[in-house]
């Protein structure tokens, strides 16, 4: 038996004034996004803006729905946009703010485990990292290199064949 280990680096940065002026403007238009959630159930908006390899400005934002199931996060919302959109483009950067409107937005929330799956795929596809900005409406901001870091033993395309 061996013990084998998971390790990945990422930044951390204690508010938004210390990031580089693209990564700022990103997070706050995330922050600014959250308005547009749709989240009358959870109370809990969540707003993600991706920048791509053109320049271009994608968002999304959760939208929920009485059937609770049916409502569907922020950042996969973001990638079909980015799909539909532009297609073929890679994505540099996506940042990922929250509002909730029950509690403090104060620290970063990382992304669900099915929207870590979305954004993974989403890599592969478009062979290029996506760049992982995370924060809430004020404090500390964490910065990811790439969605992989963020799921270690992923399923992927190449188990089907
Ligand atoms: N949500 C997102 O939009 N992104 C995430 O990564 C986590 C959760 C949404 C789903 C639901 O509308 C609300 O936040 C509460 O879970």
């Amino acid at each position: 038996m061996k013990q084998e280990q998971y390790q990945f680096t990422y930044e951390s940065y204690s508010g938004i004034e210390e990031l580089q002026p693209d990564d700022a403007d990103l997070l706050r238009q995330a922050r600014i996004m959250t308005g547009n959630a749709y989240a009358p159930y959870s109370q809990f908006q969540v707003g993600a803006v991706a920048r791509l390899i053109n320049g271009a400005i994608v968002a999304g934002t959760n939208q929920e729905n009485a059937s609770y199931p049916v409502g569907i996060c922020a950042e996969r919302v973001l990638l079909g946009n980015a799909a539909t959109l532009h297609p073929g483009i890679s994505i540099h950067t996506i940042a990922i703010s929250y509002n909730n409107l029950e509690g403090e937005s104060d620290h970063p929330i990382s992304p669900c485990g099915m929207c870590r799956q979305a954004m993974l795929e989403y890599e592969t596809r478009t062979s290029s990292p996506i760049r992982i900005i995370l924060s809430g409406q004020e404090g500390e901001v964490y910065i990811v290199k790439t969605v992989e870091n963020l799921l270690p033993f992923a399923f992927n395309s190449n188990e089907l064949s």
